[in-house]
């Protein structure tokens, strides 16, 4: 009996699991949101009935203890390391021909991708399981966020193992950007508005707000997501290419950043870059520009590093975007503790 009802909640459990994976990684559901939502109840009373076999990457256990005083401080297993940025084409050419000097004869393919205005992150997955999650902080030293990143659903609590390995590797630390999408960050606001509460800003405030949270509880109700870019220690497993690593994160069910593309020549990328620049508002996440790698790991190493970032990636930023616009009205907004904010309707 008790038998047949933990299999039943390991059936249930990889059901929301791969529905998850369906819906964050794939972003192709096969079900309706309340048929989600009668899954997960149905996992919730069968575990409030067994509690014994509640475990902590359970779909339910997302939202898990107390509001926190202050956050732990963590030293990262390598630094965090930040981008140079460069602003015209001619920048970037300059970066190329740097390359192309340390790399002599040798052939190079690069690797493209958005670059996410969001907020830093580490991951660190123990035999699969997420046990810690991290601010960049100084790059060096960061804060334990671990409680607020388990509420963000499309941040797997345990890993999909890959069809190809017997084990999980021991530890492995993914690296990405927490960010929050354009239509969420409206609607977030319009609720915070209905409340009284303080506005942010924007998507970036928002999220790093919401990060920064000491009650997870408060942090579970944000729409935050999370993109994979890069990582930290991988437990010995060796990858040649970027495109390799990007392709094994999905598989252990992570996202990776859409409309990442691989290109063959400097020519094509730069071209990337400005595509992105003219189309970067069909996109559903705020970008502030592209990164350029270099894919394979073994020119990285020979290109190395400074003390603050690679030498084998490039950022390209967009100008910052501009727009004139009218007041249509000024309100005096009053919150639930009297306070009055002076709010601008525009146009
Ligand atoms: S790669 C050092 N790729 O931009 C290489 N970073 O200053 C590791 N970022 O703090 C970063 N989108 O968090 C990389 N596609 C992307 C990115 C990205 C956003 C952030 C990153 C870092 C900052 C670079």
């Amino acid at each position: 009996m008790s038998s047949n009802i933990k299999t039943q909640i390991e059936t249930l459990r990889r059901e929301i699991q791969n529905h998850d994976y369906l819906y964050y990684v794939q972003s192709q559901p096969e079900i309706t949101d309340t048929e989600y939502d009668k899954l997960l109840k149905k996992l919730q009373s069968l575990e409030n009935e067994h509690p014994k076999f509640i475990t902590p990457d359970s779909p339910t256990q997302r939202v898990s203890g107390q509001a926190v005083k202050d956050f732990r401080q963590v030293k990262h297993s390598s630094p965090m390391l930040s981008l140079d940025n460069t602003y015209t084409p001619d920048e970037l050419k300059e970066w190329d021909e740097r390359v192309k000097k340390s790399l002599g004869e040798e052939k190079y393919e690069f690797v493209v991708e958005p670059k996410i205005d969001g907020i830093s992150c580490s991951l660190t997955y123990t035999n699969g399981l997420l046990t810690l999650g991290a601010t960049r902080g100084d790059g060096e030293t960061g804060e334990d966020i671990t409680l607020n990143v388990r509420t963000i659903r499309s941040i797997p609590l345990s890993l999909i193992k890959p069809a190809h390995a017997h084990s999980f590797p021991e530890t492995i630390e993914i690296r990405g950007e927490i960010f929050i999408d354009k239509n969420d960050f409206q609607e977030l606001n319009d609720e915070l508005s209905r409340e009284g509460a303080q506005l942010f800003a924007n998507p970036r405030n928002a999220a790093a707000g919401s990060v920064r949270q000491k009650n997870p509880a408060i942090t579970a109700k944000r729409p935050l997501r999370f993109f994979t870019h890069s990582y930290g220690e991988t437990g010995g497993i060796k990858f040649k290419t970027h495109w390799e690593f990007l392709d094994f994160c999905k598989e252990l069910g992570l996202k990776t950043i859409e409309n990442t593309r691989l290109c063959k020549s400097f020519d094509e990328a730069v071209k990337y870059c400005l595509k992105w620049q003219e189309e970067r508002d069909k996109l559903h996440y705020e970008i502030d520009g592209m990164v350029i790698k270099i894919n394979s790991l073994e020119q990285r190493q020979i290109l190395g590093q400074t003390m603050k970032s690679p030498r084998w990636a490039i950022a390209y930023k967009f100008p910052a975007r501009q727009a004139t616009t009218r007041i249509l009205n000024i309100r005096v907004q009053v919150g639930r503790t009297g306070a009055l904010t002076p709010v601008a309707d525009l146009e």
